[in-house]
């Protein structure tokens, strides 16, 4: 059977990708951690036709078509066919479901276009009749997720990881994320991440216009010569453990990705008054129970809350009492580190 699915998960960056040049190539590193209930399941069926024929898709998005991602998908899968010569005469099948609800504000280029670089991957290897390397295979799938979404990089390895050339760090790339859980303090494995959903409305601005933003930005340099230095603080951070350092880094990573929206032309503003609501909490919450609990944000509304596990009971109550009354509908995810993407037997 011509059949093969994937379920790979989102991520949440410590450290923010945010200016890019070429293809997808980052201006600075970034650290994210792989989640686990957040993920997107995908599903390709390929047939051989005519070589000619270039490559043809069906798409389903929940069972149903969407053309415009259709033909944004036909653009990805020519632009990759070239490290994927086989692909050339295909009919692909692509159905795609999201284990989150639908425009929730969660980024779900990161988990959708990681799910389907698996799935490229593991058919290449298929028509190949060769088997990669482990280390070979993943390398593939997180190149070929990053010329879909650069942070899509970042979401075929579990836990920690780094995208980006970094100073110190030999096997990093600009062109592929790598798996750093071996240079992580095992509490920082375990953490949680209370994604609080504050707006379902769709993004102000997409990624990739923000990214844009970056190239005339007059704090541009600064900002990412601080982003190197941040990121080597982070990799220190997170092989000492130290939570409350986590804690300050993370929140500083955030809230200057913010400024850079808030500070470019056009200037984005993407917070809304219930996340600088919550993070008002989050910071008090900190300070009286010296629970190291923080908050990142992606480049929209929603709070990430990231909180050591040990912390679980506090911390839930601290949501149902304190942050609830502040999310949409009350609505957040309860999600946390997680063990990456999986194959599903067809
Ligand atoms: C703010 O990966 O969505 O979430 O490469 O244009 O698809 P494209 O951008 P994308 O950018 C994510 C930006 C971010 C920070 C991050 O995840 O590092």
């Amino acid at each position: 059977m011509n059949k093969i699915s994937w379920q790979s998960p989102s991520n949440i960056a410590l450290i923010k990708y945010w200016g890019k040049t070429g293809d997808q190539i980052p201006t600075n590193p970034s650290i994210s951690f792989t989640l686990e209930k957040s993920f997107t399941e995908t599903t390709l069926i390929y047939e051989k036709t005519d070589k000619k024929k270039g490559i043809s898709v069906d798409f389903l998005f929940d069972g149903e078509s969407k053309p415009d991602f259709e033909k944004r998908l036909v653009n990805y899968l020519n632009r990759i066919s070239e490290y994927i010569p086989a692909m050339q005469g295909l009919q692909l099948k692509i159905e795609s479901r999201n284990s989150f609800p639908h425009s929730s504000g969660i980024a779900s280029s990161a988990s959708s276009y990681s799910a389907l670089a698996l799935c490229l991957v593991s058919m290449e290897e298929k028509l190949m009749g060769t088997p990669f390397t482990t280390d070979a295979f993943y390398q593939k799938a997180s190149l070929l997720a990053r010329l879909g979404s650069g942070s899509a990089a970042r979401s075929v390895y579990s836990g920690c990881n780094l995208w980006g050339k970094t100073p110190g760090i030999v096997e990093s790339s600009q062109l592929y994320s790598i798996p750093i859980n071996h240079q992580v303090h095992s509490d920082f494995l375990n953490y949680k991440d209370a994604i609080l959903l504050v707006s379902k409305s769709t993004k102000k601005v997409s990624s990739s216009a923000g990214h844009q933003l970056m190239d005339k930005h007059p704090f541009a340099e600064a900002k990412f010569k601080e982003s190197f230095k941040n990121t080597e603080k982070m990799l220190s951070i997170l092989k000492t453990g130290d939570a409350m350092e986590f804690a300050n880094l993370v929140e500083a990573e955030a809230l200057s990705l913010h400024a850079m929206m808030m500070t470019s032309n056009p200037a984005f503003l993407l917070m809304e008054p219930h996340t600088l609501a919550i993070i008002r909490k989050i910071g008090n919450f900190r300070h009286e129970t010296g629970i190291p609990a923080c908050f990142t944000l992606d480049a929209g509304a929603n709070v990430h809350l990231l909180y050591p596990s040990y912390a679980i009971e506090q911390i839930q109550t601290f949501i149902k009492k304190t942050l609830m009354p502040y999310c949409f509908n009350y609505q957040w995810i309860d999600d946390q580190f997680g063990n990456g993407p999986v194959q599903q037997t067809v």
